[in-house]
């Protein structure tokens, strides 16, 4: 592999990363008890299904993924044989608004920031559900910038989801490391031209499409090694 400068600032994925977007399987499994965990799952695999869907079909068909988590939502409940009350739905949206952060996020990007390396967290998210989720998981302080690919009208993979993150930390993209639990994000981002960090939570196996990402580890604390 070809030699790279040490990046200049880390972009962080969101859902996956660093927030568990398995937390929801409690909340779903106090509602739907023995269910919780396969909610969880088909829930979080439509909702990348969709923005996939909406984002190969045109500027015209995107909605924010705040539209399309609720969205997945509705069809995973149905598809289960589940019957979500709007009480229900109301509490599984907001389990989703304030996911778990893993437990050594603070840590890391306590250690990134007194590094002055500055840190953002770039995200299918829409500005507002990331503000919040956030704000309440108390990393606000600890990251210079929260980039939401909404502008675009676009979802990751899309190289114009990546480049806001360029845009907003300065290229070259190689430069700049992004860090993702989501295996196919990190092939995506190392596709676009970014430095790449995977961080496989659940040692999955590599997607097979021929291309590697820079590094991979299985804790967010393995983004230190890259800051000796
Ligand atoms: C995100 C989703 C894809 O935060 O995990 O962009």
């Amino acid at each position: 592999m070809e030699k790279r400068p040490p990046p200049r600032a880390v972009l962080f994925d969101a859902y996956g990363t660093l927030f568990d977007v398995y937390s929801v399987a409690l909340e779903a499994g106090q509602l739907f008890p023995g269910r919780g965990d396969a909610l969880a799952q088909l829930w979080r695999d439509k909702q990348i299904e969709y923005t996939r869907l909406v984002s190969m079909s045109g500027p015209q068909h995107y909605r924010p993924f705040w539209e399309i988590t609720r969205e997945a939502l509705l069809f995973s409940a149905e598809k289960l044989g589940l019957m979500l009350s709007p009480e229900a739905e109301l509490r599984l949206l907001n389990a989703y608004r304030h996911l778990s952060v893993f437990p050594e996020n603070h840590g890391v990007l306590q250690a990134l920031k007194a590094r002055g390396i500055p840190t953002g967290i770039l995200s299918n998210g829409d500005p507002e559900m990331l503000a919040v989720t956030v704000k309440g998981a108390g990393l606000g302080g600890l990251l210079d910038h929260v980039l939401s690919v909404h502008p675009t009208r676009r979802y990751k993979t899309d190289p114009a989801a990546y480049q806001v993150g360029v845009d907003a930390l300065g290229g070259p993209a190689r430069e700049l490391l992004f860090v993702s639990s989501n295996g196919w994000d990190a092939i995506g981002a190392t596709w676009f031209g970014f430095t790449t960090l995977w961080v496989n939570r659940s040692g999955a196996p590599l997607e097979r499409l021929g291309t590697a990402p820079h590094h991979t580890g299985s804790t967010l604390r393995d983004v230190l090694t890259l800051f000796p």
